[in-house]
């Protein structure tokens, strides 16, 4: 329950960062939900433009709500992208992806100009690794990305009953202590048959808004 009103403090933050007239990127998960029904809620859903959706999910939320949902090759650079993570470390570096919507969720804020990251404060850590590490593959290449990565160090199991929006699977990667995360994320994306790693590293977060029960702290 306080964890939900964490949530919620942190996308209410978020909402600050709203410009009217603009096309607003938009993550996924339970976080980037209540900031959905927030945009809804405070009248700027109306105010927007439209926004760019890194998943089905949201996309059908934003619809819900009356806001248009516009392809990305339209749009041009969005000025900000709001989106949670499963983790952050003191240099607002992120492993997202426990929504397996990582690979859009990587294109939407590559394209954006500021990535506001919502969080609670259990996803912050000093060393990213205790939460598994999604790595979106090509079906095909799963046997041999695991192996791939097992020899990085690394525990892939593959995620059971999941097919990204991508048509893709999920290998969740245990047991790392990612210390050097830059390093890390290219050498995962260097495998053939990843389609995308969920480390957040070279373009990690610009802003980190970590809610608590009695309101927001603003991490830049
Ligand atoms: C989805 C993500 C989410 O941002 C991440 O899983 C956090 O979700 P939540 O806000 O539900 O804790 O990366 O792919």
């Amino acid at each position: 329950m306080s964890q939900d009103l964490a949530k919620r403090k942190a996308a209410e933050a978020a909402l600050a960062y709203v410009q009217a007239g603009r096309v607003l990127g938009v993550g996924t998960g339970s976080t980037v939900n209540i900031f959905i029904d927030l945009l809804a809620e405070s009248g700027l859903a109306g105010k927007i433009k439209g926004a760019v959706s890194s998943s089905n999910a949201s996309s059908e939320r934003l619809q819900k709500i009356g806001v248009p949902v516009l392809d990305l090759n339209s749009t041009g650079e969005l000025s900000i992208y709001v989106d949670g993570a499963d983790e952050s470390n003191p240099k607002l570096q992120l492993i997202k992806g426990g929504g397996a919507a990582l690979t859009r969720e990587k294109i939407v804020a590559a394209a954006s100009e500021q990535f506001i990251c919502i969080v609670d404060r259990s996803k912050q850590v000093e060393v990213l690794g205790r939460f598994p590490l999604p790595v979106e593959v090509i079906p095909m290449a799963q046997a041999y990305v695991a192996r791939r990565i097992e020899a990085l160090g690394g525990q892939p199991k593959l995620r059971q009953n999941v097919i990204t929006d991508n048509g893709n699977q999920i290998l969740d990667v245990h047991g790392l202590a990612i210390h050097d995360a830059v390093a890390l994320e290219t050498e995962i994306n260097l495998i053939t048959g990843v389609v995308c790693v969920g480390l957040f590293a070279r373009r990690g977060a610009d802003v980190l808004i970590v809610g608590t029960p009695e309101g927001a702290q603003i991490i830049k």
